[in-house]
């Protein structure tokens, strides 16, 4: 089985072709395409993502993207150009109204048309940004209804669980070469209840599946979420955006101690709460209010960055590892999940599997690769992947209909 994959949730352009496999009673997953146009250029010189300028860039990026990703993984687009029923025509115009400019590269782009040897199409269809998830969305309506392929829409958050479970298949011995430079992955086997943490630019939440498919949001964010802060406090210290590696990038520099006249210290915000919510906000606001205080006092806040920064890290880790190994212990967790943006960062990494390891031995953490933990297409190839386990044939012969009901839901919740 064949899966398109697209993700437009925020400021990626993302594609994903995976082939699915069942061989020898174990499920392969070979990426025959994955491609992420990144549009955070564009943002960082506004400080952060700009809905409609998001939404002009994911419509003028999926129609080349969706043409490289079908050539990479191996389809001829023939050049014949077919003219399209007066109905299937009105169809498409319908669907892509709100996005004139996706409407025009796929009709000037008649390759498309012809029907590829791809059995569904998913798309993430939230949570994220109304103007952005609608460009995906309704480009898989279109593309759905076009070439006659179920359409599945796809939970960002379950996407970022779902690639955690990735584990990259190396025994290629027996393969032909074109198959070999093609990385293919199995899913691993869970053992509940498990628990994900995840910590993107929108979400900071904790995530409790007692059984497959089964989710429970325990804590959340009560104001920012984890990846905000960062992107916030960047542009407090002059950082730029996207904030979470800028800031990680800074704390790493050495500042030499005769610099730091006064220690700097950050509150850890509802670290001894008893509940598993968060708050980044107060912690955002305390650090304006140390950059001031310190400007006032002459000090020059660009020879201490890095000891600011490696303070706000600190503080932010300090919390998120806290608050998910509280979770562990209420709910006997067995395996633990990291995964969003935010999982990008190196000290989260480090601190989260040395404290699960010391503490909780038995319990298995998985961690998508630094490559992954940002949004791309193939999470949600795997997010659809584990949910076509699940679903029953009635709901698959819906999905050659969802082409006509399917939207976006921008604050869409795990459930
Ligand atoms: O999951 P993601 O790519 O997009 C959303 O779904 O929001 O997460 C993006 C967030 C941004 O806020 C970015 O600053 C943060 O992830 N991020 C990081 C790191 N890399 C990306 N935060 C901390 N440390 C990093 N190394
Ligand atoms: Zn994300």
């Amino acid at each position: 089985m064949k899966l398109l994959a697209i993700e437009t949730s925020c400021d990626e352009t993302a594609i994903a072709i995976v082939e699915i496999r069942h061989k020898q009673h174990k499920n392969t997953i070979t990426v025959l395409s994955h491609i992420i146009s990144s549009q955070a250029p564009i943002h960082a010189v506004w400080g952060g993502v700009v809905p409609h300028i998001a939404k002009r860039e994911h419509q003028k990026m999926l129609v080349p993207l969706l043409t490289h990703a079908l050539r990479e993984s191996g389809h001829r687009i023939p050049k014949k150009k077919i003219t399209l029923s007066e109905v299937l025509q009105k169809d498409l115009d319908a669907i892509l109204e709100r996005e004139p400019e996706l409407a025009k590269h796929l009709h000037d782009t008649p390759g498309l048309f012809h029907v590829p040897d791809i059995d569904a199409v998913v798309v993430t269809n939230g949570p994220g940004l109304e103007p952005a998830l609608w460009v995906g969305v309704n480009f898989a309506r279109a593309l759905s209804k076009l070439w006659g392929k179920p359409l599945f829409g796809i939970n960002h958050m379950e996407g970022h669980i779902a690639i955690a479970f990735m584990r990259e298949n190396i025994q290629k011995k027996n393969m032909p070469l074109k198959q070999k430079k093609r990385h293919q992955y199995t899913i691993s086997t869970i053992t509940y209840p498990a628990l994900a943490l995840l910590v993107s630019g929108g979400h900071t939440e904790l995530v409790l599946m007692q059984k497959k498919g089964v989710f429970r949001i325990i804590g959340e964010t009560r104001d920012d979420a984890a990846g905000e802060a960062f992107d916030k406090a960047a542009r407090i210290l002059g950082l730029g955006y996207p904030g979470g590696p800028a800031i990680s990038l800074e704390a790493k520099k050495s500042v030499s101690p005769t610099a730091i006249q006064r220690p700097i210290l950050l509150p850890r915000p509802m670290m001894q709460s008893r509940d598993l919510d968060f708050s980044f906000s107060g912690l955002k606001t305390a650090l304006l209010y140390l950059v001031r205080d310190l400007e006032k006092h002459q000090v020059r806040v660009r020879r201490i960055r890095p000891a600011i920064a490696k303070e706000f890290q600190h503080a932010v880790v300090d919390v998120l590892v806290a608050k998910t190994l509280r979770a562990m212990h209420t709910y006997n967790v067995r395996t633990c999940i990291l995964g969003g943006g935010v999982a990008a960062n190196a000290e989260l990494r480090d601190r989260l599997s040395h404290k699960i390891q010391e503490q909780f031995p038995r319990t298995t953490c998985y961690m998508p690769p630094i490559s992954f933990t940002g949004d791309n297409g193939l999470m949600i190839a795997a997010a659809a992947y584990m949910r076509m386990q699940r679903v029953s044939s009635r709901k698959t012969k819906e999905a050659m209909h969802a082409w006509k009901t399917l939207r976006p839901d921008a604050t869409m919740r795990l459930s």
